[in-house]
């Protein structure tokens, strides 16, 4: 399937980009997870659907929004969420859809209002998150694949002070687990004491995660509470990390104004520098 799919997209991109086949080629390393929409290979009326961009200087690190991804504790993926409420095909003048979806779907940010009643009562929301700490300088680092984020393993890393946002790529990212519909608790997060140890000897602000909790499935509300409790740090869930090179890069994320959510979607970009 795999070859299949690749030799899609480079169809596709010779296609769209004719005069620059090798840079184009080297723009689609490996279309993963869910369907290229490559059938008619040569056909302009196929969107390309590409993981970077600018000849791999952006990369995608959102996931896509697709009724299989998955949701919290859901055996069946996040369903349908999407409805096309006027049709053309009805003789409406345009298509119109509207959604519904947890604001905790796919890649998303936690506000602080998350865990704390208080802070949301108080305006802590997706519209309240420092623009500051979610664009800028950041450190893709890959987690020993045999633990969750423990203090040690944050010691081991060595994350030099004065580093303010960090993408944690784990065993999730290896296992593919955004990619299976079904909810998995055994997904690797931090614990406790590895929060613990972030808040208090590193600057990270930026706390990237490739599955849908920055915390195991066992330390979900303690640790949370660990990172929210300052109204600093700002959890970035559900990444999608795959075949990025860890080093580092400019991280742009973008979660949408929404007035009293305490979370948001968010489209999250890497560029290289
Ligand atoms: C089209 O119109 C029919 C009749 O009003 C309705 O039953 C159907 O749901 C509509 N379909 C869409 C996609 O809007
Ligand atoms: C409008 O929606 C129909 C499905 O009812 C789809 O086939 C068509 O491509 C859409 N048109 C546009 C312009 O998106
Ligand atoms: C991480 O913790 C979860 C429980 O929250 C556990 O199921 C999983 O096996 C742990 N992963 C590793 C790699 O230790």
């Amino acid at each position: 399937m795999a070859p299949l799919l690749l030799s899609c997209a480079l169809l596709l991109a010779h296609a769209m980009f004719p005069l620059t086949a090798a840079a184009s080629s080297a723009a689609y390393p490996q279309p993963y997870g869910i369907d290229q929409p490559c059938t008619a290979a040569a056909d302009d009326h196929v969107p390309v659907r590409p993981e970077v961009y600018g000849g791999g200087r952006i990369i995608d690190i959102s996931h896509r929004y697709h009724p299989d991804m998955p949701a919290w504790e859901s055996p069946n993926g996040i369903g349908r969420f999407l409805w096309l409420t006027r049709s053309m095909k009805n003789g409406s003048v345009a298509n119109f859809s509207e959604m519904k979806l947890s604001v905790h779907t796919g890649t998303h940010v936690d506000a602080p209002g998350h865990v704390f009643d208080h802070y949301l009562d108080a305006g802590f929301d997706a519209a309240s998150l420092d623009l500051d700490v979610l664009n800028g300088d950041a450190l893709v680092v890959d987690v020993p694949r045999d633990t969750n984020i423990t203090a040690e393993v944050m010691k081991s890393l060595n994350i030099p002070k004065g580093v303010r946002r960090v993408l944690f790529r784990t065993l999730n990212t290896d296992r593919g687990l955004m990619y299976k519909k079904a909810f998995d608790t055994s997904y690797v997060g931090f614990m406790n004491d590895g929060a613990q140890w972030l808040v208090d000897n590193t600057d990270i602000k930026l706390v990237g995660v490739d599955y849908l909790s920055v915390a195991t499935f066992d330390d979900l509300l303690p640790c949370h509470l660990i990172f929210l409790e300052g109204r600093e740090i700002i959890p970035v869930e559900g990444l999608k990390l795959d075949g990025v090179e860890a080093g580092i890069y400019s991280v742009h994320c973008l979660p949408l104004r929404l007035v009293g959510a305490e979370g948001s979607p968010v489209r999250c970009i890497l560029i290289k520098p």
